[in-house]
């Protein structure tokens, strides 16, 4: 593979319900059929079978001991070397991983998308493009509270306990540091048309440049 060949690598970030779920996927449905993929960090929370589901309901789901940081590198890495990986499937119910995997093939443009992709030096480096969205604390929350009720099968206080205890004091220690290393902060998320078109646009370049 010539160099200027590598996969590109953009990495969206932001704290919990900010929204960088829906912009790197306004972005990846923008490229039907073209070679483009999404990396969730999520997926890569460690495994924890070997706990009571009383034990992982203690676990900090939002420091960086959380994820199989070692893992996802690994993977990424496969990627860039154009080898494709079985990415882990993630179970917020169970709070473990899932028994199955998904086979991954390589493609030339990796959307890295997750609360802490920027708080890992070794991350940070197989990065191209580095974006925050930036969304305000109470739209977070009731995004959180929302879909967490509906689709990770919690209760409102679960949600609010969790929050007050673990989530936001994480976000201002190891979330929000980030920002700084970001090349693009995105304000509102998937609300934010004119920069999903210049992230788009700058994707598409880079295809129209490999001729894919
Ligand atoms: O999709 P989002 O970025 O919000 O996912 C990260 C969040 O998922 C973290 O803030 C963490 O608190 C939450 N989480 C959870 N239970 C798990 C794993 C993650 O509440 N078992």
């Amino acid at each position: 593979m010539k160099k200027e060949d590598k996969p590109i690598v953009i990495g969206v970030t932001g704290g919990s319900g900010s929204g960088k779920t829906s912009v790197s996927q306004a972005i990846f449905n923008y490229f039907p059929g073209k070679s483009i993929m999404m990396l969730e960090q999520d997926s890569y929370y460690k495994n924890q079978d070997h706990l009571s589901f009383e034990e992982r309901l203690k676990t900090n789901y939002d420091h960086p001991f959380a994820f199989d940081t070692d893992l996802l590198i690994t993977h990424l890495k496969d990627l860039l070397n154009n080898k494709s990986i079985q990415k882990p499937v993630y179970d917020y119910t169970k709070h473990t991983r899932s028994s199955e995997t998904i086979l991954q093939e390589p493609k030339q443009v990796i959307i890295l998308e997750g609360i802490l992709i920027l708080e890992d030096s070794r991350l940070r480096d197989l990065m191209d493009i580095k974006v925050y969205v930036d969304t305000d604390d109470d739209i977070r929350i009731i995004r959180r509270i929302k879909r967490d009720i509906e689709e990770r099968g919690r209760t409102l206080s679960n949600v609010i306990d969790q929050y007050l205890s673990v989530v936001k004091p994480m976000h201002t220690q190891f979330i929000e540091p980030t920002k700084k290393y970001a090349d693009i902060i995105i304000p509102e998320g998937g609300q934010n048309q004119v920069a999903i078109d210049l992230m788009t646009t700058k994707i598409n370049t880079i295809f129209e440049q490999r001729s894919l």
